[in-house]
């Protein structure tokens, strides 16, 4: 294995960018991986890398995997998105001994990567899903509430990003997130199931800690997902304040959700979308916040917050944080989510604080 080396697949990206940048700073060379020479050498020269720098050029999911076979990097980053597809073979790859993560938010890519667990245990490899805001912004949050007590009846977290946009394209990765998100419809946990509900059904309007009123919308999100593995908890929700909570865009979302099933409106969307052009704006609030409210079955309550800066810079910091610490050899051989494996102070150690509060 090549010692220390990690790699950061989708490096011309916006994560992928930003990722290799936080590593930069904190005095690690990441090794730069995408689909074009030229684009590659110009991100490694903005990084200030030199000209000699390692990059690996790789037309897709399938040939980057074939490359990480070859050269067994410690730790590869996959920003290049559909993670339900690419998570799985890029992961296998790493093993034996390599580690890897993602930032996918996803249910279906979630779980496909912890099939994987037993695999990586006996292979000595670590492997984190949810390398981003909204899963460690919420799930560490409930992993301290969480610890020393006994496992909640009740969990749900929200999350409200606060992201700067740059000026470009939307993009087809970020698009088809998107897409398959409202396409999946809502999700929940009940009775310690993950059952099926209606999108745009669950409504929170809260205050944050800042004074601002929100409201946030329930989602199928990672977020969910994490919150109920750390938890253990039988009734899980997960809300974002991303989706418009008006009546108008609720009452249409069940409908938009079917529509976006059928693959060619599915691929059309997707091609509409990721063609947006997006316009620089800074950030529309100053901070991103994350919320987790736990429920024990005596009725005591508690409630807390995360809250961090830019989401997008908070993302790249835990991803950048999670590669580090499994260069180090500090992760847990397995397939977990990013607070499971290395413990909620990855949260403050990207640049968050908590801000709890006891309810009653
Ligand atoms: N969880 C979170 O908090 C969070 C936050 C932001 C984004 N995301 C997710 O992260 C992903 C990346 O987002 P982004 O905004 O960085 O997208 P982006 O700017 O479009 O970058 C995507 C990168 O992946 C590469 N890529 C795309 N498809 C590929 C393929 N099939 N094979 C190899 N490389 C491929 C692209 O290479 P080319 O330049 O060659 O096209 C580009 O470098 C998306 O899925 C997005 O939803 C998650």
């Amino acid at each position: 294995m090549a010692q220390g080396e990690i790699w950061v697949l989708g490096a011309t990206g916006r994560v992928g960018r930003a990722v290799a940048a936080q590593l930069t700073a904190a005095g690690a060379v990441p090794v730069l991986v995408g689909r074009d020479a030229g684009r590659l050498r110009t991100a490694a020269a903005d990084l200030g890398l030199d000209a000699e720098a390692k990059i690996v050029v790789a037309s897709g999911a399938e040939a980057m995997a074939a490359e990480i076979t070859r050269q067994r990097p410690a730790v590869v980053v996959n920003t290049i998105g559909d993670y339900a597809e690419t998570a799985v073979p890029l992961a296998r790859a790493c093993m034996p001994g390599g580690h890897y993560l993602d930032q996918a938010n996803d249910p279906a890519a979630f779980h496909r990567l912890f099939a994987l667990h037993d695999e990586a245990v006996a292979a000595g490899s670590t492997l984190v899903t949810g390398a981003g805001f909204g899963v460690v912004g919420t799930e560490a949050i409930v992993a301290r509430l969480c610890e020393n007590r006994p496992v909640p009846s009740r969990v749900r977290v929200d999350t409200f990003a606060s992201a700067a946009v740059e000026e470009g394209v939307l993009g087809p990765a970020l698009a088809a997130s998107i897409v398959d998100s409202f396409a999946m419809g809502g999700r929940r946990y009940d009775g310690g199931r993950l059952v099926k509900t209606r999108l745009g059904a669950e409504v929170q309007r809260l205050t944050l800690p800042d004074g601002e009123r929100m409201s946030s919308v329930g989602v199928p999100s990672g977020e969910l997902i994490a919150a109920h593995r750390v938890s253990g908890a039988p009734s899980v929700s997960a809300t974002s304040g991303l989706i418009p909570a008006s009546l108008a865009v609720r009452a249409v979302l069940p409908l938009l959700s079917a529509i976006l099933r059928i693959r060619t409106v599915r691929t059309f969307a997707i091609g509409r979308m990721a063609g947006i052009k997006t316009k620089a704006a800074p950030r529309p609030r100053p901070h991103t916040w994350g919320h987790a409210v736990i429920t024990w079955p005596d009725g005591t309550a508690r409630d807390g917050w995360l809250r961090a800066g830019d989401a997008m810079e908070f993302t790249s910091a835990v991803a950048a944080q999670t590669a580090l610490q499994l260069a180090a050899g500090n992760g847990r051989p397995g397939a977990h989510t990013p607070a499971a494996a290395l413990g909620p102070d990855l949260a403050t150690a990207a640049g968050a604080d908590f801000v709890d509060e006891a309810l009653a």
